[in-house]
């Protein structure tokens, strides 16, 4: 589980660098010439099967670790102040997890279906954006397409802001216990971890957070 959140993780990283290029204001030029570069490149498209073969050994690993932990303890404690021993996010992985679950079938079929699948997501927005010529080839112009998803859609940004604040709560936990299952675990470099999974956890979500807002509050054009 470590090591599949550990992947992820590094998917995030890249995922919301190129992202936050979006934020250079240039009509979407330089956030699509990497977005397109992730979406045609042969090594990506390769790791893209591992991400989401990840995604769900991710998933199948949480759901054996809590059945686990159901098991070793079939009677609850009578007494337990759980909040005296562990933060509530790290005790609710299961229902964080699943809340990011579904922002992200919600997600998946706003983008990735239709640059991918040609549409079988999200119609209106693949007959409503344009798309862009790269080398001489069609494809999906990604940022008219997020402009599309978020200019007029309160709902839809609102789902995706707490879809990323449920990410958050869950990286808060994740982050450092994906360590900590690796055996990584050191008087001098784990509060360092820690304070670096802190960071992680608030920047990454927050920028991300400001993707859909920025679109809607028309900020980003
Ligand atoms: C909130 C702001 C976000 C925006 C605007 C955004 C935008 C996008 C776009 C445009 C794509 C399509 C890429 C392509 O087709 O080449 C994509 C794919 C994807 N996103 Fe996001 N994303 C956001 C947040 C997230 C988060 C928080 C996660 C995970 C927790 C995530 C997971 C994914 C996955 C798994 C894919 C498919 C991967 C792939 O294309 O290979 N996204 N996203």
């Amino acid at each position: 589980m470590g090591l599949t959140g550990l992947f992820l993780i590094v998917f995030l990283i890249v995922h919301c660098s190129i992202n936050s290029m979006i934020f250079f204001n240039d009509g979407g030029e330089t956030f699509n010439h990497w977005g397109h570069f992730m979406g045609t490149n042969l090594i990506v498209r390769t790791m893209e099967i591992g991400l989401f073969a990840g995604l769900l050994l991710h998933i199948i690993q949480g759901l054996v670790v809590w059945a686990q932990n159901s098991k070793a303890r079939p009677v609850k404690y009578k007494m337990n102040k759980a909040s005296a021993n562990s933060k509530w996010y790290s005790r609710s992985m299961g229902l964080l997890g699943t809340l990011l679950l579904m922002f992200l079938v919600l997600h998946i079929f706003h983008f990735w279906t239709p640059s991918r699948l040609g549409g079988i997501g999200d119609i209106r927005a693949l007959e409503e954006t344009t798309l862009a010529t790269y080398n001489n080839q069609e494809a999906l112009n990604l940022f008219a397409e997020m402009k599309l998803v978020f200019e007029d859609n309160l709902l839809i940004v609102v789902i995706y802001v707490l879809g990323v604040i449920s990410l958050a709560w869950h990286l808060l936990h994740g982050f450092q216990s994906a360590f900590q299952t690796l055996g990584i675990n050191h008087k001098r470099y784990t509060p360092i971890i820690k304070a670096a999974g802190i960071v992680f956890s608030i920047i990454v979500p927050l920028l991300f957070a400001l993707m859909p807002v920025a679109f809607y509050m028309g900020w980003v054009k």
